[in-house]
């Protein structure tokens, strides 16, 4: 699915939030909500090695170079978020089996908020409720979707300064343990 198409068209949704998930994939397969499970334990394993491995690693053990938003200009590695991002966007160009995000209420790249309803709804509940994933569907424009969501928590005093210090934030009141946004994933049902 294209985010910026469900943008543009502005199409009516109807939610269905309760039963979602239970319906699987592939007919007999593996349902809706277990897929989604194991796509974001993947993807959140990813982000973590990379933050670790990679940028923690690098930027404050060995110090031997920095982390930026303008990673081109400054010769730096690109934010977790970006590598998240940037992966995301491999995927949609690869298949239409499903799609993902990380999104926010208060994204700091204005791309990063919710395009749907079901988005914003389940947005809104992680943030409420971070002990819980949330599990909807939806219709877009003829085509019905499962989607979940999974809370994005400020872990470090990292994540709560640099986004309630970067400019275009539109929060500034952040604090370690706040849900910061969700990751959302989006499976096409027949
Ligand atoms: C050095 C600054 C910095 C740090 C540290 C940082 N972020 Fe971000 N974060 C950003 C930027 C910049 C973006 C926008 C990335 C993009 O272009 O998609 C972003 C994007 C996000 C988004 C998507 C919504 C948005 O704001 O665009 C979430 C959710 C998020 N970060 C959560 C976190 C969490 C959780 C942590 C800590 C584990 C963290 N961030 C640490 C700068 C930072």
């Amino acid at each position: 699915m294209n985010r910026n198409l469900f943008r543009r068209t502005g199409v009516t949704f109807c939610v269905m939030a309760a039963l979602a998930g239970t319906g699987s994939a592939a007919g007999e397969g593996v349902p809706y909500r277990q897929v989604a499970d194991m796509l974001y334990t993947v993807m959140s394993a990813d982000r973590e090695v990379y933050t670790h491995m990679v940028v923690q690693r690098l930027v404050e053990d060995q110090q031997v170079i920095a982390a930026s938003e303008h990673f081109e200009d400054d010769a730096a590695l690109p934010l977790p978020a970006q590598m998240f991002r940037f992966g995301a966007e491999r995927v949609e160009e690869q298949t239409e089996d499903f799609s993902y995000a990380l999104l926010s209420l208060w994204p700091i790249n204005k791309q990063n908020g919710p395009a749907t309803g079901l988005e914003r709804e389940g947005l809104e509940r992680v943030a409420e409720n971070p002990e819980e994933n949330f599990y909807g569907e939806e219709e877009l424009a003829g085509q019905r979707y499962f989607a979940a969501v999974y809370p994005d928590i400020a872990v470090a005093e990292a994540c709560a300064s640099c986004h309630n210090n970067h400019k275009d934030s539109p929060r500034t009141d952040i604090e370690v343990g706040d849900v910061l946004g969700g990751v959302v994933i989006r499976i096409p049902m027949p």
